[in-house]
């Protein structure tokens, strides 16, 4: 049985989100879902290794439709992760025939550009055949992580972008090749006529610290000179008690400033370990200011996302990051996130 609280997503103006997969959409987890969420991700089911079958043939995840067919009949939303990433990727994609690299030649940089564009426009196609096309009622899915993680670590390159196998064979080309193509396929060729239904986003971690925002920041700045149709930036904000949580409103005030949305796509706050009492309650207070400071910017805010419904589901489970525990109970975390409402 659910706790009778305040539905989160009813204490804010932008939908509030929730990483899952197939088991969340049954039994109490869903219950609970329903009741405090008004969108969805999918946790791993839409990632670009999980179109694939061993014989590398393109098919739509079983779970991946379990979630789209959950988010349709409960009126949630879709934000979509992710078109292109260098990890949870198929290695054959940066393969020729025989299994080697592609090299930066004019063919295999051809064939790459050819399989990105293929990949994109087979999951708007296998999509929108089974929802109806991106913007009709049938379909929830909104938004795209369109590129994930393309910024480096590292200050070392001049544009500060990560040196993954996309990177190596088409250079900076593959991000607005990325958007260009996610524009076509989900705003237009598969797209209600004459509607734009599909928000774009580019999504990184750690945007919150000043090296890594700095080189964000530079690397959009560019995609919108370019007149790239990118339409949001994302942040991850995969962070910890440490991190000082007047950073979050910092982050997004240095991208106020562009003609693009924002969104908050993967939260979540380690506690350290061990987890004690003292701790779920900071974390809590975390929540709350976080959630106060995301109420403040409404107005750029697109949707905010936590990355999974219960402790025990998360990928950082040992440290407690989320909302509820794992008896479908709310923790002091969520108090804060509802708090200052
Ligand atoms: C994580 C999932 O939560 C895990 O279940 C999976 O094993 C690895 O990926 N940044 C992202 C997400 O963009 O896709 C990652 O999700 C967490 C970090």
């Amino acid at each position: 049985v659910i706790e009778d609280l305040t539905p989160i997503h009813e204490t804010t103006d932008f939908p509030v989100g929730v990483a899952i997969d197939a088991r969340e959409t049954v039994g109490g987890a869903a219950e609970l879902l329903n009741r405090h969420f008004n969108q969805v991700t999918h946790e791993n089911h839409m990632k670009p290794e999980a179109w694939y079958d061993d014989e590398r043939t393109f098919r739509p995840h079983e779970q991946a439709l379990a979630v789209m067919d959950f988010a349709r009949d409960n009126d949630l939303r879709v934000y979509g992760h992710v078109l292109v990433w260098h990890s949870q990727t198929p290695a054959w994609f940066f393969q020729d025939a025989d299994g080697q690299p592609l090299t930066t030649s004019a063919a295999d940089r051809q064939l790459l550009r050819d399989r990105l564009r293929t990949h994109i426009f087979d999951v708007a196609e296998s999509l929108s055949e089974r929802y109806g096309r991106f913007g009709s009622p049938t379909n929830p899915l909104y938004a795209w992580d369109v590129v994930n993680e393309v910024i480096s670590d590292s200050g070392e390159y001049a544009d500060g972008l990560r040196r993954s196998e996309w990177y190596r064979i088409l250079g900076e080309s593959f991000i607005d090749l990325s958007f260009e193509y996610a524009h076509e396929a989900f705003n237009d060729v598969h797209a209600v006529p004459g509607s734009d239904p599909v928000t774009l986003f580019i999504n990184d971690y750690n945007t919150e610290q000043s090296g890594k925002q700095a080189r964000y920041r530079a690397l959009v700045q560019r995609l919108v000179d370019r007149d790239v149709p990118i339409d949001g930036v994302g942040h991850q904000f995969h962070v910890s008690l440490a991190t000082p949580v007047s950073s979050l409103a910092a982050t997004l005030d240095t991208f106020a400033d562009l003609p693009l949305t924002q969104a908050v796509t993967e939260l979540d706050v380690t506690t350290g370990t061990p987890v004690t009492q003292a701790r779920l309650i900071e974390q809590g207070y975390f929540y709350r200011d976080a959630f106060r400071i995301f109420r403040e910017h409404t107005d750029d805010l697109f949707a905010v996302t936590v990355w999974g419904l219960t402790d025990g589901r998360s990928w950082r489970s040992a440290n407690a990051p989320l909302l509820f525990d794992d008896n479908l109970r709310a923790k002091p975390a969520y108090y804060g996130a509802v708090d200052g409402d």
